[in-house]
């Protein structure tokens, strides 16, 4: 094992707001240049030699192709390992499988059920863990999210004047559906950055108090966080709100409680009335992590000009290049 204690991401509270605006803004300078037909000089060739494992128990298409593209960018080597690829779950504890990949590889990014499952790779691995989805957080989707956000809403629309971070301070977020491990990390996130975030789920469906204490403690020592609320009423959580949110009712996982949920969920719906009746500001947009379905959010929303959800899924690359060359390149040093 390395003497070296590698540091991993596995939530955006692991970040400080500051890592959290450099992380954005390298994805988005990297996204300029690599674009315009150029990889950045300290990306070129970074990962040569160096193999990513990606292990996940679960299915992923934005996930998988961004991780593996952004391997690829960096002249490295992606070695995606599926549920039934490795002993992992059937045949193999937690902890000899990270001494084992850990001992072979530069980074382990894992997509699990239960969040103990990563946290417990990183404790034992003696490189980087990057989390691919969790229970309870998806941090890569965060940062694409942000850099979304921040390309729909240049801080000079707003009079905020030249900050240094994003300059998202003061933007509402209305996240109207399942309280999920997707709105877990963007709701720390959002604090961190100074955005609102109100959100609106059925009753029974609301952010865990623990979960709770972790989002709301997450901006210590952010000199102006965000805000966050919890209503059942949806036009509630839109009043005012430059960016509609939502996800899946139905996680990977918890495809028993379908019927439930869809009952539960009823009236959740995003739709262009519902945006009016709730009072959206006129500018908004939509976003969603994807894969989407129908009932949270209707055609004519998801697939009209408010929306952000192709350009936030592409995006998706943009922060797997910037958390791979702040975890794995510069082992951790966000700069
Ligand atoms: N948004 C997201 O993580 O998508 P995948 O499940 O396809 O990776
Ligand atoms: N909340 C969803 C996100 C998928 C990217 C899930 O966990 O299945």
């Amino acid at each position: 094992i390395s003497p070296f204690a590698p540091r991993h991401l596995l939530s955006i509270a692991d970040l400080t707001s500051t890592e959290l605006t450099t992380l954005v803004r390298n994805a988005s300078s990297h996204k300029t240049e690599i674009k315009s037909g150029s990889v950045p000089k300290n990306l070129l060739g970074a990962l040569s030699g160096k193999t990513v494992a990606m292990m996940f128990n679960k299915r992923s298409t934005r996930t998988r192709v961004s991780t593996e593209a952004a391997v690829a960018t960096m002249g490295g080597h992606a070695m995606f390992l599926g549920k039934d690829d490795i002993q992992l779950g059937v045949n193999e504890s937690l902890y000899d499988t990270s001494l084992i990949i850990s001992s072979m590889t530069s980074c382990m990014v894992a997509r699990v059920g239960d969040h103990s499952e990563v946290a417990d790779l990183a404790k034992h691995s003696s490189v980087p863990v990057i989390n691919a989805l969790s229970n309870d957080y998806h941090p890569l989707q965060t940062i694409a999210d942000f850099l979304t956000i921040h390309e729909a809403f240049p801080s000079s629309s707003r009079s905020l004047g030249n900050t240094p971070g994003l300059g998202l301070e003061g933007l509402k977020i209305a996240w109207v559906g399942d309280s999920n491990n997707v709105l877990f990390d963007l709701a720390i996130g959002a604090l961190k950055l100074g955005v609102n975030i109100s959100v609106a789920s059925p009753k029974g469906f609301t952010i865990p108090p623990a979960m709770l204490d972790i989002i709301n403690s997450s901006t210590s020592g952010v000199s102006s966080p965000g805000k966050l609320t919890q209503t059942h009423v949806p036009e509630e959580a839109i009043k005012d709100a430059d960016i509609l949110v939502t996800d899946t009712w139905v996680s990977m996982g918890q495809e028993a409680e379908k019927v439930e949920r869809m009952r539960a969920f009823e009236g959740y719906q995003i739709t262009n009335k519902l945006a009016k009746r709730g009072g959206a500001k006129e500018g908004w947009k939509f976003m969603h992590c994807l894969p989407r379905h129908p009932e949270e959010v209707a055609d004519e929303v998801f697939y009209g000009p408010r929306s952000l959800v192709f350009q936030e899924g592409e995006n998706r690359l943009w922060a797997a290049i910037s958390a791979l060359e702040g975890f794995v390149v510069n082992k951790g040093k966000i700069v």
